[in-house]
């Protein structure tokens, strides 16, 4: 495991201050490792016990780690137990015996009498139902997505569409909160490798609230969800629909509108709203943009970037990332990640590049932000990782993408051979499609690379796993561990995975 110290900042004096050191307990069974239960006992008690439990020289680890052999609880049941687990990242609690022991306190305060682990009796253990009608596999769903599989093609459709809806327009009311929850049951939805038939299915899942639960039960028994229809058919929610998909249009914006008794296109541009020059390109591309680009004509687009990027680099590499990477055959964007193996040689290339685009006709907008991310700081890093928003040098651009040059294979929506129909009936030989570049350094592309391969719903559960379960931060830039206060350095995807004790998930099945 590289390690790269953190560089000290003269700002913030204290966290130049090292922390004080804990010589660790000698551990005096390894072959017992023991999880101990905060449900009922809470979290304080539980410090308490875990602090005792290893000043006597034993192993406590949290309940996603494979070496627990003795999980220890106060006051709950077998089944509250094996939940619990599950909750918390367990993948392989299993109640037919070849999981861990699940044991009551007793077990465990006679151990610590005893100075070392007691032979498990028959009074210690708690009792678990065993649902035979489950079949195995159907058990083992993680908590959180970054510990599953989730392909792009999968069983629970219509289930994870009306899930979708809801969360979409949960974000349309800005009830972040629960537009996560909805995302989230359609992301164990989508890992399901089995059609759920019967909502009792449910209760062995992870992240199936009540009111996800009351959609899928609708959807299951009537075909369609009659809230989710209901929905679908207010004013408001079409509305914001079509706001958003504005390029530059976000949330409040299209609520603004929407509250000022604006409801089509035609109403933007006939009440001479006040508009971003994002959102008047947006606005003016508005048809092209809604087509999906396809596999060819992201590969083209990344060909002319590569020749550009080729011309001020040589040796630089442009990667295509985002939903393409993750296996899809068409997505809204092309998403461009550039780097170059000599560390400092990339800086000051994105605005070569985009001024070489924009000088032969090939960006109908750009905008770009020079890179803000200097050095790699505790306090910065911390920051950060609370948003998406990474600080490379990067352009959120619209490319005009020409048939007739490089006899590029078209996407739907186009019509005729090099042409493609306009909103008017007339044709062209052109398509705006929307395009983000991104400069990386070297030293940062493992990160980059996992952080603009998404999707969105596996990004923002990875770094919600290295927060509560791991005691780090991750962003597109790099890792960081907070109690250790060091940068865990990556030359791959694969090694970020093995600092975060993930098993490795490849792009295709990352479609959560
Ligand atoms: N991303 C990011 N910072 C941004 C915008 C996007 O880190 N300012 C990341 C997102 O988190 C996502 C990836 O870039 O993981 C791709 O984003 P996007 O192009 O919006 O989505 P795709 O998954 O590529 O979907 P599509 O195929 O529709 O483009
Ligand atoms: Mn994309
Ligand atoms: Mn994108």
């Amino acid at each position: 495991m590289s390690q790269v110290p953190v560089k000290k900042r003269s700002r913030c004096p204290q966290h130049a201050t090292p922390p004080p050191v804990h010589l660790e307990d000698p551990v005096r069974f390894p072959d017992t490792v023991l999880c101990l239960v905060e449900k009922r006992m809470g979290a304080s008690r539980r410090a308490f016990l875990t602090s005792l439990a290893r000043r006597r020289g034993f192993c406590v680890e949290g309940a996603d780690s494979k070496r627990v052999t003795h999980v220890v609880s106060e006051g709950n049941s077998g089944d509250e137990v094996m939940e619990w687990m599950k909750r918390k990242g367990s993948c392989w609690m299993d109640a037919l015996g070849s999981g861990p022991a699940l044991l009551d306190l007793s077990w465990f305060t006679e151990s610590m009498s005893a100075g070392q682990p007691v032979e498990i009796e028959p009074r210690h253990r708690l009792g678990v139902t065993i649902r035979k009608e489950e079949p195995e596999g159907r058990r083992q769903v993680a908590a959180y997505i970054c510990q599953r599989r989730t392909p792009l093609a999968h069983c629970n459709q219509a289930l994870t569409v009306a899930l979708e809806t809801m969360a979409e327009e949960a974000r349309f009311c800005s009830s972040e909160g629960r537009s996560l929850a909805f995302s989230r049951a359609a992301s164990v939805l989508k890992s399901l490798p089995w059609a759920v038939r019967r909502v009792q299915e449910l209760s062995a899942l992870p992240c199936i609230g009540e009111h996800s639960k009351k959609i899928i039960q609708e959807v299951l028994e009537d075909g369609t969800s009659a809230e989710v229809e209901s929905i679908k058919q207010s004013e408001r929610y079409q509305t914001m629909e079509l706001f958003t998909q504005i390029f530059g249009v976000g949330v409040k914006t299209a609520s603004r509108w929407y509250r000022e008794g604006l409801r089509t296109l035609a109403d933007l541009k006939a009440q001479h709203t006040k508009l971003s020059r994002e959102q008047q390109a947006g606005l003016q591309h508005f048809e092209d943009l809604q087509i999906p680009v396809v596999r060819s004509e992201a590969e083209a687009i990344g060909q002319v970037v590569q020749k550009a990027v080729e011309q001020f680099l040589p040796g630089a590499s442009v990667t295509l990332t985002g939903g393409f990477r993750r296996g899809k055959q068409s997505g809204h964007d092309v998403d461009l990640l550039i780097t170059h193996p000599e560390e400092g040689q990339e800086v000051g290339l994105l605005r070569k590049v985009i001024s070489w685009l924009d000088s032969q006709g090939l960006l109908l907008y750009h905008s770009s932000q020079r890179n803000t991310f200097y050095a790699l700081e505790e306090q910065e890093m911390l920051d950060s990782s609370t948003s998406t928003m990474d600080r490379f040098e990067r352009s959120f651009s619209i490319f005009r993408l020409d048939y007739l040059s490089g006899g590029i294979q078209r996407g739907a929506g186009s019509q005729e051979p090099g042409s493609i129909m306009s909103g008017f009936g007339a044709t062209r030989s052109w398509k705006a499609v929307r395009l983000d570049l991104v400069v990386t350094p070297y030293s940062q592309f493992s990160f980059a690379l996992l952080g603009w391969t998404g999707s969105k719903n596996f990004e923002r559960d990875l770094r919600r796993f290295c927060k509560q379960e791991k005691k780090m931060a991750l962003n597109s830039h790099a890792l960081y561990h907070m109690e250790q206060k060091i940068f865990l350095a990556a030359a791959s995807e694969e090694e970020i995975f093995q600092h975060l004790g993930l098993e490795y998930i490849p792009p295709e099945e990352r479609n959560a």
